[in-house]
């Protein structure tokens, strides 16, 4: 998705614009641009490509001055292109603007201006606001926006600046997120907080329909009427340190070798081992309405779909509780019976996934009882939900998501515990609890296999297609390994249930499709085998993840990958790590962009 960032302050902000640009490459794009004041007027500097070669044009020219906005822009309307990339001006280079976001009634609001006699340069939606803000313009920008914005359908995050009013930038925020930091004798607003760390910790969150105005020593907010509003300073616990590589070759390596930690992070203080008691309280659901709860639907996205998979094993086993697993985009056209009994589990990291945001919106209006489950703190599906259970990941940069899957689960086993408790499911929690605080070791040992499963993947650097199998708690992980590895590597691969082979797939093996099984000795591990000799008599390359020390498996396959025995609900914490290693080294191999796979972003806020 786009991200914007806007500085006004006593610096020259092309460093702090740019070093910000760097900070949001994670979220995909194909142009960037930046816009700052200098000699009494507004200069402009785009490319198409990489931010890097905004840099070397920004050389070409002395840019003084102390405010201006930058953008990133993953296309939506118009190709990618210099002339299509931010920012976006007006007619005369009065208005300048960046925007994040998709305008639905742009055909219409372009046609209207074209008929006063605007002028545009570009193909986009974007280019329109900066004209309709300029139709409105009498010397007040904040009174122009407000008056803009009330015209505006679709989703926005807009930064806009005006050459009559050096130093002033103006954000609204309809859907995509904007979060403004409070600096000393500077001020920042951008799309997430990572390009803020650097310069405060104290920042604010625009909610939707609301209004900031930044000059250099001072924040002040507006809902879109233009009335005045009191906004909440929240102190982030996030460090600069936190969103650098750090000796790491790509952030999604550093993001899986951060994941011990961040189970253990995710598990601290929420788990009193001598009682195998979880408490749920910091929800901010009642117990009391938790113990109502006679059904759970989850809805997510993509990895966090896969965890909620995963988390309907557990709250079914644990707390006997029957549990739907939804995709948020298909969710909205389900006919949602509100029964007072349901809970609405949304899964989702960022917190700003568009689908998942507009599920929450759609059940609240129906009354359902809804916890996020987000690594974001205040983001927009964390605040708008009735309770909000954060996995405590820290910022996770790669595009393809790693350290905060493994938080989620860690969150999901945490509240499939929490509601056993309140049903009075004695069965099996202790030993489960017991099993799990050594999932953050076992996963740490695992981390060391990287250059065996490196060495692995060497062998399949031309490989065109893969399969993924796993029964039970397995197929989620099978789900999720086939998809970073079709995220970042650009190989296709599919994932089934074992079961399932028989059912088609199976015509798909020959010498040229291999396939990975998750194949730990439990209840299904006959199944399994019987799946992968299925494989191997249609010569099939096979690689299994076994459990440490089954020997038989080695002569029935051509690969072995080991993991330390658990409990078996609890295997996935660990399939997971040399799967998601298995990717991130194929895909290193291939020479891909790893961390900024081609076409994705890292938090999908539009439709
Ligand atoms: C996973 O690697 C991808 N980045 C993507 O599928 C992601 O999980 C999905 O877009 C959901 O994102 P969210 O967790 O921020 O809602």
């Amino acid at each position: 998705m786009c991200g914007i960032i806007g500085y006004s302050g006593r610096q020259n902000p092309i460093p702090i614009l740019i070093d910000g640009l760097k900070k949001l490459e994670y979220r995909g794009y194909d142009s960037a641009g930046v816009a700052i004041f200098s000699g009494g007027d507004i200069k402009r500097l785009r490319v198409k490509g990489k931010i890097s070669l905004l840099e070397e044009k920004i050389k070409q020219l002395q840019l003084d001055g102390s405010c201006g906005l930058g953008h990133t822009r993953w296309a939506t309307h118009g190709v990618p292109s210099e002339e299509n990339a931010h920012p976006h001006r007006s007619c005369g280079n009065q208005i300048v603007l960046v925007h994040n976001g998709i305008i639905e009634n742009y055909h219409l609001l372009k046609e209207r201006l074209l008929a006063e006699g605007h002028q545009f340069e570009s193909e986009t939606d974007s280019e329109v606001i900066a004209h309709l803000v300029e139709k409105y313009y009498a010397g007040c920008l904040e009174e122009a926006v407000s008056r803009a914005v009330q015209e505006l359908e679709g989703a926005f995050a807009i930064a806009v600046i005006s050459r009559d009013e050096p130093g002033k930038i103006v954000v609204a925020k309809l859907g995509p997120p904007a979060v403004v930091g409070f600096g000393d004798g500077e001020n920042i607003v951008a799309s997430d907080v990572n390009p803020l760390l650097s310069y405060t910790n104290k920042v604010a969150f625009l909610e939707d329909r609301e209004i900031a105005i930044l000059t250099p020593n001072e924040i002040r907010f507006t809902d879109f009427t233009g009335k005045p509003i009191e906004k909440r300073i929240e102190i982030l616990t996030w460090s600069p340190l936190m969103i650098e590589k750090r000796g790491f070759k790509h952030f999604m390596l550093k993001e899986i070798f951060e994941q011990p930690q961040v189970i253990r992070e995710t598990m601290e203080g929420r788990i009193k081992l001598d009682k195998a008691q979880v408490l749920l309280d910091e929800t901010g659901l009642s117990l009391s309405s938790l113990k109502r709860i006679k059904r759970l639907v989850m809805v997510a996205c993509g990895t966090s779909f896969h965890a909620g998979l995963l988390g309907k094993y557990y709250v079914e086993t644990l707390a006997r509780i029957p549990v739907e697993v939804v995709y948020a985009s298909e969710y909205r056209y389900h006919e949602v019976i509100p029964d007072g009994e349901t809970l609405a589990v949304f899964i989702s990291q960022s917190g700003e996934t568009a689908d998942t945001l507009a599920s929450l919106r759609q059940v609240k209006k129906l009354g359902l009882s809804s916890l996020a489950i987000c690594n974001v703190a205040q983001s927009s599906i964390a605040r708008e939900s009735d309770g909000v259970f954060y996995t405590h990941a820290g910022p996770e940069i790669g595009v393809a998501a790693t350290k905060t899957f493994s938080a989620q689960l860690t969150a999901l086993f945490l509240l499939a515990v929490g509601l056993a408790q309140l049903q009075n499911n004695q069965e099996e929690r202790l030993n489960l609890i017991q099993a799990f605080r050594k999932i953050p070791w076992q996963v740490e040992a695992l981390l060391g296999q990287k250059e065996m499963i490196d060495a692995l993947s060497a062998r399949f650097l031309h490989t065109e297609h893969f399969l993924y199998l796993g029964r039970w708690v397995n197929y989620p992980i099978a789900l999720e390994g086939a998809l970073k590895l079709k995220e970042i590597s650009y190989i296709h691969a599919e994932a089934y249930p074992g079961g399932e082979m028989k059912h088609g797939p199976i015509a798909l093996i020959d010498e040229k499709m291999p396939t990975m099984a998750i194949c730990p000795q439990d209840k299904v591990y006959e199944k399994m085998l019987s799946n992968i000799m299925e494989v191997k008599a249609r010569q099939g390359v096979v690689i299994a993840l076994a459990t440490q020390g089954d020997e038989s498996i080695k002569k029935k396959v051509d690969q072995v990958i080991y993991l330390p025995s658990t409990h078996p609900l609890l295997f996935p914490f660990l399939s997971l790590v040399p799967l998601q290693l298995f990717a991130y080294c194929l895909a290193a191999r291939r020479g891909a962009d790893v961390d900024q796979p081609r076409n994705l972003a890292k938090s999908v806020t539009v439709e």
